[in-house]
């Protein structure tokens, strides 16, 4: 092989990543492999020692490592500076360049849905690690941002965080308020619904007008999802996200236009298997 590139995290057995990248090689005829390693976090500056030692030339990294990584790039671009975290790292002339895709992955994923940002009302549940992302990209493209989190203290703390990046955002009660009447994107970013477990507000009364998000990415409708269709919404899940922040990271590494499609086929291909083996 060529080129060496891989996901590292803890857990990551569930990691649907190498098989979207290796499926975005193979239809490309590219000569590259891609792997998964468990890496604990008492082993990440050594785990990226070795990365570099054998001859990587980039990897992705997923949870808890997004933020301890930072300290280990020799560099970072002005997406990971503004996430204040790392999902994707090259190798390039021995330098360790720290990335992240995550943001733009979901901006990229509503856009032909939302149909412009500028000016428009995101309303964001959360405000964990997935919120700040999506929260500052959306920020970046001019939507006003009102958080809403279980902990107050977080969604006020994100809030003055899209301040100081130079966007405009407020927080509030997580609860059903005024907010749903004039929302055009609601996204839930809490880990709610994950392991089937109902949502715990209904956003009755929503505009009908509003995109609803659920990033959860699994197969069929989370409750929140099957919710917000019962309001007339439309809505999409977390594949989109997930799809696009690889190839983001894919073309960041190797240039050019990553095969989305092919990608987005692996991911739905590996969800349903799952589901199936799950039965
Ligand atoms: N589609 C994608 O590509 C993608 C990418 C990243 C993450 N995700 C998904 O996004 C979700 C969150 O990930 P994360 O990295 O942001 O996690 P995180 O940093 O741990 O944040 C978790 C968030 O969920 C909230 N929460 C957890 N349990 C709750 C409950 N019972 N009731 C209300 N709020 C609750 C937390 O609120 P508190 O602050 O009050 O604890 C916090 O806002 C996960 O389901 C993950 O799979 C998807």
């Amino acid at each position: 092989m060529e080129k060496h590139y891989a996901v590292i995290g803890d857990p990551i057995e569930h990691s649907l990543s190498p098989g979207m990248h290796t499926a975005g090689y193979e239809s490309l005829g590219i000569d590259a492999e891609y792997q998964r390693f468990h890496v604990k976090p008492s082993h990440l500056a050594e785990a990226v020692e070795g990365l570099c030692a054998l001859g990587f030339s980039g990897w992705n990294v997923t949870l808890p490592h997004k933020e301890k990584i930072i300290s280990l790039m020799d560099s970072l671009t002005p997406e990971a500076l503004r996430a204040g975290a790392v999902n994707t790292v090259k190798l390039y002339e021995g330098q360790r360049i720290g990335h992240n895709t995550d943001g733009d992955g979901f901006v990229r994923s509503i856009e032909e849905s939302l149909n412009g940002f500028k000016g428009k009302k995101a309303v964001l549940l959360g405000a964990g690690g997935a919120s700040k992302g999506i929260a500052l990209a959306l920020a970046a493209q001019g939507m006003q941002i009102h958080i809403l989190n279980r902990t107050p203290e977080k969604a006020k703390l994100l809030v003055e965080l899209i301040k100081q990046w130079g966007g405009t955002a407020t927080s509030g009660v997580f609860a059903p308020g005024d907010w749903l009447e004039d929302v055009d994107l609601l996204v839930q970013t809490t880990s709610v619904g994950l392991l089937g477990e109902p949502f715990p507000f209904t956003v009755q009364g929503i505009s009908d007008q509003a995109l609803v998000v659920d990033i959860i990415f699994k197969p069929g409708d989370t409750f929140f999802l099957h919710d917000a269709k019962k309001q007339g919404c439309r809505t999409m899940n977390g594949l989109g996200m997930l799809l696009y922040q690889g190839a983001y990271a894919w073309e960041f590494w190797l240039g050019g236009q990553a095969p989305v499609e092919r990608m987005r086929q692996a991911l739905k291909d590996q969800l349903l298997q799952r589901m199936f083996y799950k039965a």
